[in-house]
């Protein structure tokens, strides 16, 4: 297994490539389900996520070629299983999403039920909801839930909760559903939106994605398409925080800024300096960090994906943070290890209040999920001597090659391959 190790105090400068949005690519793997020709993706981030999405379509009966620009073949799948494994679903959730394509278009899926993950409870009920309002029969069996409609009809559903999963499976499903189908409460995450554009583009009727109803006219077919995936806010958002904490100046090229208001206010907030450049996104670190107080929502409120990262950089201001979380109910695991490095934080529920100003001193530390190992990464940037971060194949599921991107623009980072876990 392999681990990182990170000697902290560098200034990080330059400029660093902003690269494709794992959670817009996994959906729209998913999507090239749906076509009855071929489908190509560029800029594809090189993900373990994204491979293991590949391992199951593969499994469905899909073709699949390339990395950076994937082309999905799935006229196979008509004959496959149409089955997604506990193997493959337990070790990424997102698998529950081929479920809406399948069912739209080949009116079967028998999907692995996901369970709980590290981060939460995450069940699926609104995706099963959504399918049973456009007319699917629902059965649970064995660990799995078989999905069934000889085809779907269009209906209108209101989901309890924004549910980003949730919105992306159901609007699949209701691409190719027989008449109108409107999704009430619909997420509007610019990747719900990414996933109507590909689907527009393979001929789906679909209006109102980004806002929270979205309508959906069933169509009878759907064609391959080619398509350039947008870049990855949160990947952006990790490095614009980077730039601030080490009092760095960094352009991020391609970030999405118009993608990332709430992550700029809250830099701004803390005394960074963001700039919308032709190139991309400026960030440059003040001297000294304010705190902040924050809480996670849908988008357009602060992503829970960058939760962890904003929490290094409150440890770092002088004063007092709040974070409050209200997506997912135990995405603080992070903080007992930032607490090892010499953060201040109290956990109360899903409260956490932060003191600074955190002086981090190097040790070894244990990546818990994603977005925890982004954050530790973080600290370790700032901590004195020598950080070791371990279970990194966490980090290798959202960031690309991290520490020799990171390395480029000044850190002192390296990844060892084979170190005990
Ligand atoms: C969520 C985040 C997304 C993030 C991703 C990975 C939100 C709204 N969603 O998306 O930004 O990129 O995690 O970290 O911020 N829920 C149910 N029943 C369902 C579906 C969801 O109760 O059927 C609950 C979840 O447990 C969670 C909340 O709704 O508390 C949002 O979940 P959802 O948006 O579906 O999760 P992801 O799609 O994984």
């Amino acid at each position: 297994m392999d681990k990182i190790v990170i000697h902290g105090g560098a200034r990080l400068t330059g400029e660093l490539q902003v690269l494709g949005a794992k959670n817009a690519a996994l959906p729209l793997q998913c999507a090239a389900l749906l076509g009855d020709s071929p489908t190509t993706y560029r800029h594809v981030p090189r993900l373990s996520d994204v491979q293991t999405m590949n391992q199951l379509l593969v499994g469905l009966g899909c073709a699949v070629e390339g990395d950076r620009t994937l082309t999905i073949d799935p006229t196979g799948v008509q004959e496959g299983p149409k089955e997604a494994p506990y193997e493959l679903v337990k070790t990424m959730r997102a698998s529950v999403t081929v479920m809406g394509p399948l069912l739209g278009r080949h009116g079967f899926a028998r999907v692995s039920l996901p369970g709980g993950c590290a981060i939460g409870a995450r069940p699926i009920d609104q995706h099963l909801r959504g399918f049973e309002a456009l007319g699917a029969k629902i059965r649970m069996s064995h660990g799995y839930v078989e999905v069934k409609a000889r085809r779907l009809k269009g209906a209108r559903i209101n989901f309890d909760m924004v549910t980003v999963g949730g919105t992306q499976n159901v609007m699949m499903a209701a691409a190719m559903a027989k008449g109108t189908t409107v999704l009430e409460n619909a997420a509007r995450e610019p990747e719900v939106q990414e996933l109507a554009i590909v689907l527009g583009k393979m001929g789906a009727k679909i209006a109102g994605a980004g806002s929270s109803t979205i309508e959906i006219e069933g169509v009878d077919d759907l064609q391959g398409i080619d398509h350039a995936i947008l870049p990855d806010r949160i990947e952006a958002g990790t490095f614009a925080i980077a730039a601030a904490i080490t009092g760095g100046d960094l352009l991020l090229l391609d970030a999405p800024s118009s993608h990332m208001h709430a992550v700029i206010a809250k830099l701004e907030e803390a005394g960074a300096e963001c700039r919308v450049e032709p190139e991309g996104l400026r960030v440059i670190g003040p001297e000294e960090l304010a705190p902040i107080d924050l809480v996670t929502r849908p988008h357009p409120g602060f992503p829970t994906d960058m939760q962890a990262q904003m929490m290094v950089l409150a440890t770092l201001a002088r004063g007092q943070s709040v974070i409050t979380e209200t997506i997912f109910e135990n995405r603080f695991m992070h903080v007992p290890e930032l607490c090892r490095l010499g953060a201040d934080i109290h956990v109360n529920g899903n409260v956490a209040v932060i003191r600074g100003k955190a002086r981090y001193t190097g040790s070894i530390v244990m990546a818990t999920d994603l977005r925890a190992s982004a954050c530790l990464v973080l600290a370790g940037l700032v901590a004195e001597g020598k950080t070791e971060i371990r279970r990194v194949y966490h980090l290798d599921r959202g960031y690309e090659t991290i520490e020799k991107r990171l390395r480029k623009v000044g850190a002192k980072i390296r990844r060892y391959h084979g170190a005990p876990s």
